[in-house]
């Protein structure tokens, strides 16, 4: 079955590395990042957004979930490796009527996201999942402080950074077993506003270390953190694309991030652009082609190479379990 979060994130804190939370609405997601995660012998989270929910139907991406599970255990069998600790997490839940339903239906984890609301409201609706989940042992994860949308003009300060003043007292009225916080990261493949060349800002680490102060010992989770590979961002314009101004988290960042109290990274952007990436070269390449099993395995087989290297260079995940 799935695991929640609290062994994974114990170990990670300890070993000073993140554990992958990757995004999947498809089989062909999925699959890579199952095959990636037995290959590297790397923990896993498998999230599921609002998005995939709407997308693909929550009741067979549960199963598909369960399904994955079953496939990683043959896969490592035949591969003479250890079965990895697999957990299905809900990403950004937005109320507990959600949280709730992913709960009595067999995920592990959920996180509900009150960091747009007003602190004692993110504070009430946090704790009333918490005292749900936690009588199923579902783990939680909470929100303080707003990542910065695509929208929104990323170079000003518009960014709500955490305040680490509401960490202790976040984490002590809610029970939650987890923190998402925000340090400069936004979701998508247009992080940052920066001129041409030149090097987005660096993550905030300062706010991270003032909040590692307050809550020693807690693991902190990061979004937006993909890194938006300029691979496939290149492959993608190559091939008929139009993606000007992409940009990410560097790599860099990211290994300092999974050495830190951040226990769980978040990465879906890296993945769509693998896989757009991949099939749109297949279809300048053949363009008479039309069995989508053509397509996507070109595609799938490039996702299980970016997924093992984010977990042996970048989060420090392989070779863990
Ligand atoms: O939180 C953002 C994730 O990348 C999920 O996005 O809702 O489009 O599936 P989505
Ligand atoms: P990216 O858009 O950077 O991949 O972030 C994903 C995320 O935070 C999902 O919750
Ligand atoms: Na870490
Ligand atoms: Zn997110």
């Amino acid at each position: 079955g799935f695991v929640n979060t609290k062994d994974m994130f114990k170990k990670a804190f300890e070993g000073g590395y993140a554990v992958p939370a990757y995004n999947f609405n498809n089989m062909e997601q999925l699959q890579a990042i199952i095959t990636a995660c037995v290959n590297t012998q790397s923990p896993v989270i498998l999230q599921v957004s609002k998005g995939a929910r709407n997308y693909a139907n929550q009741t067979l991406l549960r199963w598909m979930g369960q399904g994955a599970v079953e496939f990683a255990k043959e896969l490592a069998a035949s591969k003479n490796l250890k079965e990895i600790p697999i957990c299905l997490h809900l990403d950004h839940g937005d109320s507990f009527e959600l949280c709730k339903s992913c709960i009595d239906f067999g995920f592990s984890s959920v996180m509900i996201d009150g960091s747009h609301l007003p602190y004692e409201e993110n504070v009430a609706i946090t704790k009333q999942v918490v005292d749900y989940a936690h009588k199923y042992d579902v783990s939680v994860e909470g929100e303080l402080g707003v990542l910065a949308g695509i929208e929104e003009d990323v170079s000003s300060d518009r960014h709500i950074y955490t305040n680490p003043d509401d960490v202790e007292d976040f984490v002590k009225k809610t029970g939650v077993d987890s923190l998402a916080i925000a340090i400069g990261t936004s979701h998508g493949a247009y992080k940052f506003k920066v001129e041409k060349g030149k090097e987005p800002p660096p993550l905030r680490f300062d706010i991270l270390e003032e909040i590692e102060k307050r809550i020693p010992g807690f693991p902190i989770v990061l979004h937006g953190a993909s890194s938006v590979l300029k691979e496939y961002v290149d492959m993608i314009n190559a091939y008929g694309g139009k993606l000007e101004d992409a940009i990410g988290v560097s790599e860099d960042q990211l290994r300092k991030a999974a050495k830190s109290a951040v226990c769980k990274i978040n990465i879906d952007t890296d993945g769509r652009l693998v896989m757009t990436a991949k099939i749109r070269e297949f279809f300048a390449k053949n363009p008479s082609e039309f069995d989508p099993r053509k397509y996507l395995g070109p595609a799938r087989d490039e996702l299980i190479k970016m997924y093992e290297r984010k977990n042996k260079e970048v989060l420090g995940s392989a070779f863990r379990v």
